[in-house]
Parts: C-alpha cells; structure tokens; sequence
C-alpha cells in the first residue's frame, strides 16, 4: 500500500499551480455524453475521479484522446448505451459523480439505468432532490435494489419548474444537464451556487445549450433538440488552492497561489485574515504570508458563497495550529464530516465535537504519528497537520486523496516541504493516469 511520509516544520516557500477543478470536471465529462461532436477539454485535473469517469465514456463508445497532460478530446458522437453493464458497475459504485451519467443518459437517450454512486462517506447521502428533478422532467424513476433506472415518458424529457427543498450541488447538475436537450423551458428555483455550477452552465452554453441565471439561485433552461462540440477550458479549483492557503497558514511561509480566480477564494481568504495571515490578491493569483501570532477563529460551512464544506477538515488542521479557542460548526453535511478528528488527536490535537461542532483548544505543538485519510478532504486535514507537526507522520488510505489532488506531493515537495510518497519508484507525486499521453 502507498503511503505518504512527511518529515514535519518546514515553512513552506515559492509557487504553486492549481489544477482544474475537480468538481467542475466530473460534471462536465459526463455531460459530454449529451454532445454529438468533439468536446476539448482543456485544464482538466490529472486526479483518479476523472480518470474513472473518462474510462466509463471510453467503454460506452466514446473516443477519448488525450492531447496533452491536461487536455482531452471526448467524442461522443456513437455512444449509445443508456444502461451500464456490471463490468462498470465498481466504477460507478466507487465516486459521487457517477450520477451525472443518470441525468446525462437520460437526457440523450431517454431512458438510463446505472448504480446508486459512491464518494466519500458523509453519513447518510440521499439523492431525493436529484430524483424529484428529474421526475419534474417527465421520467419515471425506479431506485431499487442499488440501481437508479430512469425512462422518459415519449422519449424525451419535457422541461418543467423544480423547487429544490433543499440546496444541492449534485441535484442542481444532474437537471442542469438532463433539461439542456428537453422540450421546452426548466425552471430550477433554490439551487447551488457554487463555481463549478456556473462552470457546467458555461460548458453547456459552448455546446450550443440556452442555461441562465447560474450562480443565482434561479437557473432557467431553454432545451434545443441538440449539442454540438467545441472547446471548453475547466475553472481553477477552488478547494485545491484553499487547501494549499490553509497549509501555509498551519506551516508558516509564503506562498503565491496561482492559476486561480480570487473571487472564488474569497471566503476562505477573509477567514485566512482574520486569523492574521495576510492574502493578497492579484488577477489570477494569491500571496499568502502567515504573520505571528495565528489568531483562533470560529467557522460555520455554508453553501458558496458560503465558507465551504469541502474546506472544513483542513481549516480545523490550521485552528488546532492557533493558540485559544475555536470552533469549526459543519452547516452542509448532518453527519460524518468529522471523522478526521480522530486522527488529528493522534497527533496531539485537542478536539471536542459536540452535535455539529468542533471545538479545538488550538496552539499545542503537533507531533507525527500514522494516521489515517478517512476521505478526501479528511487526508488533506492529516496532510497539512503533519507539514505542520513535529516528527514523523505517516499517510495511510492516500487512494482517497489522489482522488481529488492533482500531484499533491510534487506541489508540496516543489514548497520545500519534506513529504514523499513510499513505494514511488521514480518521480515521487509524479502519477501517471491510464488517459494521459506519455
Ligand atoms: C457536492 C460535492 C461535495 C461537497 C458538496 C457540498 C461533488 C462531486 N461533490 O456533493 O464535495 O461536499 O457538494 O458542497 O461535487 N441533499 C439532500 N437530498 C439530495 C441531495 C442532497 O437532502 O437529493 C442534502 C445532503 O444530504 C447535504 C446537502 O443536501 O446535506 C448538500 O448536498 P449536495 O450539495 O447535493 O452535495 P453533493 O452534490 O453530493
């Protein structure tokens, strides 16, 4: 088993590059299936979630061709399967964003049959606002059993107004793109606002789709019988350059992060202040400096423009790093998000959680211990926490972080830390996905 080894209390210094988004590029590859034509793909992350999706459109009939380390070409043009057979299913069973291919399938053909999806363990993840939606469209839905099966009433969807009950990333993409070739106009009322949202909207819109109002909590579709290709460059990820932020302000150092867009840093930088490390913003960078002393800082996770969920386990890495008082309350998920504390008490950390909250009695030095990545962004909280500790940390279950971190070892050793990955013969961080050319 891989493993990461992180020598700890190297500053970090110099300059990191953000990779796409992840969350951006698990919607927009699936929704690829609804485009007769070539899409260009460009900034895609070079992570296991998108190697998985790439590897299910390759078998449905698509034509992936990979152009360069973070370009792909996807045509889908002679897909015609609306059902994945077994062979596919310990794909989609392994992340989240299999369930795109429901509302992209469904969308296309009319009809979709796939397994109920995977991802990272948060508790209980219903799907109910996905089902509704696509319901609302004319579909007859079955979940059953751990499939989702999915068959359009005349063959094609029929656009309609959705009430979100609740704010959903996931259901919000799955109609967005199931709506984008349905007869007549969608309405979808309380939906996410996240980026990647307005970056699937823009994805489609190049693909010749009529979306409006992403990023506000309207969304309204204007179905067109089809897609066509084009080019689409993928927005920087917004998680993977708040975590490398939040390591800096654990570490100490200074950092320019770049290959961003500011704006969708803005929550987490203003936090970052407060707790008195400077961020400077430039067009598509930031500075980040850790000034002394870390001042403690009380966090609530919010849907965008919300301070976000998928930052939680890592900031709570840099409260335990501020001397005093802090609690991080989690406002997305009801359960499961705080498995990482566990293991952040491995290392010395002190943490009480209590229904929805965290409170961390911050400022005690860290030492290295063999921890664990319950998750995603679970191993990057271990991760910055044993940048930041004293001794030795080993990573175990890293197959989660390389999920979603683009080279996590490569960026973070290109910073002067001391981190490595065991059982990398060549390159350490250096991975080689199964689509990439060369
Ligand atoms: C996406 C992200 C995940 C992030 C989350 C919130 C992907 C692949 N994953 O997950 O990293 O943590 O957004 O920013 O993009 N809910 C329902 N019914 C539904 C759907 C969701 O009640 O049908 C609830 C969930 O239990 C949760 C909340 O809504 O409490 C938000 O979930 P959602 O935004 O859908 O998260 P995902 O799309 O699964």
């Amino acid at each position: 088993m891989e493993k990461y080894v992180i020598h700890g209390g190297k500053p970090l210094h110099g300059e990191v590059e953000i990779s796409g988004a992840k969350n951006a590029a698990v919607a927009i590859i699936p929704a690829a299936i609804m485009v007769r034509g070539v899409c260009r793909l460009e900034n895609l992350p070079q992570i296991s979630d998108t190697d998985t999706l790439l590897h299910i459109l390759t078998y449905m009939g698509a034509r992936v061709n990979a152009i360069n380390r973070t370009t792909v070409e996807v045509d889908c043009t002679d897909v015609q399967m609306d059902c994945l057979p077994e062979e596919m299913w310990s794909l989609t069973r392994k992340i989240r964003a299999s369930y795109y291919l429901v509302g992209a399938m469904l969308g296309r053909f009319g009809r979709a049959c796939s397994t109920m999806p995977g991802g990272c363990n948060f508790g209980v993840r219903p799907i109910d606002q996905h089902i509704k939606g696509l319901t609302a469209l004319g579909a007859d839905m079955d979940v059953s059993g751990g499939f989702i099966r999915a068959e359009a009433g005349g063959g094609r969807l029929r656009g309609n107004t959705v009430y979100l009950d609740k704010v959903s990333v996931g259901a919000t993409i799955n109609i967005m793109i199931a709506a984008a070739t349905a007869e007549g106009r969608t309405v979808i009322e309380n939906v996410a606002r996240e980026p990647h949202i307005v970056d699937l909207a823009n994805f489609l819109n190049s693909m010749g789709a009529d979306v409006r109002g992403a990023g506000t909590n309207v969304i309204k579709i204007r179905g067109v019988r089809q897609l066509h290709g084009g080019t689409y460059a993928l927005i920087p990820d917004q998680i993977e350059a708040g975590t490398y932020m939040a390591a800096v302000a654990a570490v100490g150092g200074a950092v320019r992060v770049s290959n961003v867009i500011p704006k969708h840093l803005e929550c987490i930088s203003s936090k970052l202040r407060e707790m008195n490390v400077e961020v400077e913003e430039g067009d598509d960078y930031v500075l980040v400096r850790r000034a002394e002393p870390l001042r403690a800082a009380d966090i609530k996770t919010m849907p965008y423009p919300g301070f976000p969920t998928d930052m939680h386990p890592q900031m709570t890495a840099v409260l335990c790093c501020a001397p005093g008082r802090s609690v991080m309350t989690e406002g997305v998920w009801s359960s499961g998000r705080f498995k990482y504390v566990g293991e952040l008490r491995k290392m010395g950390a002190d943490i009480q959680v209590e229904e929805q909250s965290a409170f961390v009695q911050g400022g005690r030095r860290l030492t290295g211990a063999v921890v664990r990545a319950c998750d995603l962004r679970a191993g990057a909280a271990v991760v910055i926490a044993g940048l930041a500790a004293e001794g030795t940390t080993v990573v175990e279950d890293i197959n989660y972080i390389e999920r979603g971190y683009q080279n996590l070892v490569g960026k973070f050793r290109a910073l002067g830390a001391d981190i490595c990955c065991v059982d990398e013969p060549d390159l350490p961080g250096e991975r080689t996905l199964g689509w990439i050319a060369g």
